[in-house]
């Protein structure tokens, strides 16, 4: 029997009425490309051009030409064809794409741990949420959309350089001054009593060199039932992050934790983990706030040997017997 013919498809018609609505501050467009718009060019090696499409604007690779034009007004998701003969990819940058290849002043947290963080920080819509550093606003862009127009995010930035970098990178994004954005050029412990009120803050965010240095002022900005999160590069930092939160007493013990995120080829028969991986990005940890004047139950499991012992100079916890100089070491 003859394979029917196909039906003939008939092309997407997407218009100006389909873009997303600009009260939810997605950051996001649907329907045609529109010039002032950022897209992303891929060329076949996977190198990646973002370009501001921009009517009688020409891009130039090192394959010949592509006018603006040609991209504007054709709905995302479609392959170009440079003046030479380069083939390219075009689609909107998504947010994940955006803050890597955003201009940067700090290191930017990557995406696979501000999804950690917007999920087992416990983002919402309309949560007031803190934020140390800024850095370069890539956590912040994550930030805003978890919390949407409704909600807030204060953030405290104490380089004035990175600020505007910052404020640059997340106008962008979101294609103007988001209205739950604000952000403080200071120092965290400094600032925050004025910016935020004591119990008045859902979740705080902390990826600095010393958030151990916070953790009195964000205790106070907390309401209770409250989290911190804190983002930090080693393990010394790591250490420290922790001890001092157990230390102080009012906050749940606190949950260290990291993310490995390895590529996988599958290709045909050959299924395969991926030659490289990113082998470390940070660690997280998160705890929540007890209300004012409670005590979280003391641990029934008592410390390793030796974890608390004479070399250790940290903060200890309440509680501990003093460290015995002669106590072994027996992990
Ligand atoms: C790694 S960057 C933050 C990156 C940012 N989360 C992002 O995704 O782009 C750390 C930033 O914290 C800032 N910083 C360090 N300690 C601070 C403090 N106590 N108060 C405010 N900002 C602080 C630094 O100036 C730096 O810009």
């Amino acid at each position: 029997m003859p394979t029917p013919e196909p039906a003939p498809v008939e092309p997407a018609v997407v218009t100006d009425e389909d873009d997303v609505t600009p009260e939810t501050w997605s950051g996001v467009h649907r329907g045609p490309l529109r010039a002032g718009e950022w897209v992303r060019l891929t060329d076949t090696k996977g190198r990646r051009h973002n370009i501001c499409l921009t009517v009688g604007k020409q891009f130039f690779t090192n394959r010949g030409s592509i006018d603006h034009d040609e991209l504007i007004g054709r709905p995302e998701g479609f392959a170009v064809t440079s003046s030479a003969g380069g083939e390219y990819l075009v689609f909107r940058p998504l947010l994940s794409e955006f803050v890597v290849s955003m201009p940067r002043g700090a290191a930017v947290v990557y995406p696979k741990d501000a999804a950690q963080i917007v999920a087992m920080a416990d983002i919402f819509p309309g949560a007031r949420v803190v934020e140390a550093g800024v850095g370069s606003g890539a956590l912040t862009c994550y930030l805003l959309r978890a919390v949407g127009p409704h909600g807030r995010v204060s953030s405290y930035e104490r380089r004035a350089e990175f600020a505007e970098v910052a404020t640059r990178n997340v106008t962008q994004f979101f294609d103007g001054e988001h209205p739950a954005w604000n952000l403080t050029v200071g120092d965290l412990v400094e600032s925050l009593p004025q910016g935020d009120p004591a119990g008045t803050v859902d979740r705080v965010i902390l990826d600095m060199l010393a958030p151990w240095e916070c953790v009195d002022a964000v205790a106070d900005a907390l309401t209770p039932g409250g989290l911190v999160c804190a983002y930090v590069a080693t393990t010394t930092q790591l250490g420290r992050t922790v001890e001092t939160i157990r230390a102080h007493g009012g906050f749940t013990e606190p949950q260290p934790w990291e993310t490995l995120v390895r590529d996988w080829h599958v290709e045909g028969l050959a299924v395969r983990p991926g030659h490289k991986m990113v082998g470390h990005t940070g660690f997280l940890v998160t705890a929540r706030r007890m209300a004012p004047g409670e005590i979280v139950p003391a641990k029934k499991r008592r410390p390793a040997p030796g974890a608390y012992g004479v070399d250790y100079q940290g903060p200890r916890p309440a509680g501990l017997p003093p460290a015995v100089a002669e106590e072994p070491y027996d992990a």
